[in-house]
């Protein structure tokens, strides 16, 4: 286990994707590298691509101290998942025996203040999992009109109080520009009506469909899964196997109509009638897995 993420459904996920000795494997969200080593444990070799630069080099550095070499037994690529064929093709893993996503945040990038994910510690108003990435949270929030504001909220996080968060939002920016998650987390709690020294767990309570909302729009999350899936399944040898962990439901709904169009397609079939989820052992000492949901399909 790091001490950089405590990996959610490890077992389950590598157990569904088969693992054979000397077959090829990606994980296309390394993080912490805590699925790539159990495939490695398992003899695959894997390509583990992420976003975020910090997550490749710690990868790396734990390589160092095993019995796997990098460039042989896993190679490390910085990139967007959604390019999978063509980082898959420069990396030599054209046609692969089995995909992982674990999507989202790491916790090593949420427990960062300088990151700008948390609203429990104060940070630029930042949210990039790539630093190489064009847009903040910030920019979002000092530039999209109400109205932008709202939909933003509202699509992408469900959150009900949209309306006033937004209007909130303007108000304040206007006196000053809003840098901060302390500002932004102040703000969301003030418009329910939450003021001066507020609990952390309300404050958690009020601001997490916003936080959720904007770094899923700063990482335009939901379309780089919606695009990956099928060029997922393309670089699938036969009987290869797809894992998806998701988090939430706008996720999961993803993952779950795009497996059935896949079905529907003759292009395999689904493995999990139902999602596996966190049974309570590892819900009671990893609280992030109570929302984890894994979804698997198969190639024909
Ligand atoms: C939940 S963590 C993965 C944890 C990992 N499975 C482990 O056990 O340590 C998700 C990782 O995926 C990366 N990520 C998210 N979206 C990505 C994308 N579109 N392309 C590449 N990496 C992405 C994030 O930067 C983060 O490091």
């Amino acid at each position: 286990m790091s001490d950089f993420h405590v990996s959610v459904l490890l077992q389950e996920a590598i157990d569904s994707l088969n693992i054979e000795p000397k077959k090829l494997y990606i994980d296309a969200t390394l993080g912490g590298g805590g699925h790539t080593f159990e495939i490695l444990k398992r003899g695959g070799k894997v390509l583990g691509i992420d976003l975020d630069q910090e997550a490749l080099n710690q990868v790396k550095s734990q390589i160092k101290g095993t019995e796997f070499e990098l460039g042989k037994d896993i190679i490390l690529a910085k990139g967007n998942f959604k390019d999978i064929k063509e980082i898959g093709r420069k990396n030599g893993f054209v046609e692969v025996s089995g995909v992982l996503f674990d999507l989202g945040v790491s916790s090593y990038q949420v427990n960062k203040p300088e990151r700008g994910f948390s609203f429990q510690q104060d940070g630029p108003l930042d949210m990039r999992m790539d630093k190489d990435g064009a847009v903040k949270a910030a920019d979002l929030i000092n530039v999209l009109n109400s109205g932008e504001l709202y939909e933003l909220f509202t699509k992408l996080g469900e959150e009900h109080n949209a309306r006033t968060i937004s209007k909130n939002i303007i108000s304040a920016r206007g006196v000053k520009p809003i840098e901060t998650t302390a500002q932004l987390a102040d703000i969301v709690a003030e418009s329910f009506g939450l003021r001066g020294e507020v609990k952390p767990f309300m404050k958690a309570k009020v601001n997490t469909k916003v936080f959720q909302a904007l770094r899923i729009a700063v990482n335009d999350e939901l379309n780089n899964l919606r695009a990956v899936l099928p060029s997922a399944l393309e670089i699938l040898s036969p009987r290869g196997r797809l894992a998806v962990i998701s988090f939430h439901s706008l996720e999961d709904r993803i993952v779950k109509w795009k497996f059935i169009d896949f079905e529907d397609k003759g292009l395999g079939s689904i493995i999990t009638k139902h999602p596996v989820i966190a049974d309570q052992v590892e819900i009671d000492t990893n609280r992030r897995s109570s929302a984890a949901k894994l979804r698997v399909f198969e190639k024909s």
